[in-house]
């Protein structure tokens, strides 16, 4: 199959919007990552989603739309809560859990009785919902287990050939995936996986706001998982990623005991000298680290990397959603020096 590669304007959006009438598959920028978009009421798209990713079947997609009403189409018992976290946050990158109704296919939630909807922020992605007239169930558009895509070259390198087109939206602005959450109870939600929209923004709505132990910690056997992604392996590049907990000049003693060739450094902005393997820099602060993360992880793997060290970022705001990551991406693998 030939992946074309279309713009963002009016006219190309229309043409990805007839493929997913007819149940192709299309990528689909948005402002956290770049999605790989069919007809979420499709079982036969759907399947197409899980193929071309190589996805496990257990893992549920978020569904996407583009109005609000559209919410209670797709969903019941849904909580006064979740309609002023929509009015607040939507669109934008927050995915919330509920009850579905039956126009979700079991393969779209991948068996479960609840749905992840979301109202992506991106006016591509806007336009191409409306146009196509249908919920559009997206997961991150990467290989299953790859950094998740936030250009669409990205798209095109793990999705060419195996899908109708992708939609080049330009860079991703927030460039991590959105905040899922579930609701306890009317006052308080769950962080299932941190994103675009921090805690202490879901603090303002919400009176409490649980931050899921599985989010920082590896899972321990036997415990419950509330969200199947939780359970896999993620975000990993072919290169070996490890962690490093601790200042500089710490980083740099213990890197360059490890110097050898393919070996990188992930260091901060503002970070100079002092280390004897070549470096990349991924930003000053937690929404710039957000918005370079993933493409720097794959350009590790164009340098044919074998071993990168990471400096850890502050898990604070949007720095919760890069630390959670890249701490997946390393395998649980982190150094304090
Ligand atoms: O920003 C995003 O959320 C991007 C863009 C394309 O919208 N999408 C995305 O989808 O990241 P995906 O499939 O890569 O990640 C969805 C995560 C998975 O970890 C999945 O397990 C969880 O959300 N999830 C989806 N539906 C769920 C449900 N009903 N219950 C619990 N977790 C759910
Ligand atoms: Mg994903």
């Amino acid at each position: 199959m030939e992946t074309i590669l279309l713009s963002a304007e009016t006219a190309d959006i229309e043409k990805a919007a007839a493929m997913i009438k007819n149940g192709e598959l299309v990528g689909m920028p948005t402002e956290t990552v770049y999605g790989l978009a069919a007809n979420a009421t499709d079982p036969k798209a759907v399947a197409g989603i899980f193929a071309a990713k190589g996805r496990p079947a257990d893992n549920p997609l978020i569904v996407h739309i583009a109005e609000l009403r559209k919410l209670s189409e797709l969903a019941e018992d849904i909580p006064v809560l979740a309609y002023r976290l929509a009015e607040k946050f939507w669109p934008g990158p927050l995915t919330m859990i509920l009850k579905k109704k039956p126009c979700i296919p079991d393969i779209t939630s991948g068996g479960l009785d609840t749905v992840g909807i979301r109202m992506p922020a991106h006016p591509a992605a806007l336009e191409l919902i409306r146009k196509s007239g249908l919920s559009l169930a997206a997961p991150s558009g990467n290989v299953s287990g790859y950094p998740s895509p936030t250009k669409a070259e990205h798209m095109m390198r793990d999705m060419n050939g195996k899908i109708s087109a992708v939609i080049d939206g330009g860079d991703c602005t927030v460039g991590v995936e959105s905040t899922v959450i579930s609701f306890e109870n009317e006052n308080t939600v769950r962080i299932l996986r941190p994103g675009g929209v921090t805690r202490e923004q879901l603090l303002e709505e919400a009176e409490n706001v649980i931050i899921d132990p599985a989010i920082l910690h590896e899972l321990t056997e036997g415990q419950t998982v509330r969200s199947p992604g939780m359970k896999y392996q993620h975000y990993s590049p072919i290169a070996h990623v490890i962690m490093i907990e601790g200042s500089y000049e710490a980083f740099c003693l213990y890197v360059n005991e490890n110097a050898g060739e393919n070996i990188y450094a992930l260091v901060f902005d503002g970070d100079e000298g002092g280390l004897a393997v070549p470096s990349v820099k991924y930003g000053c602060n937690g929404s710039e680290q957000a918005q370079n993360l993933f493409s720097c992880l794959r350009d590790m793997d164009e340098k044919a990397a074998k071993t990168v060290y990471v400096r850890a970022p502050e898990p604070e705001g949007v720095g919760l959603a890069v630390y959670n990551r890249l701490i997946r991406a390393a395998g649980f693998e982190v150094i304090q020096v």
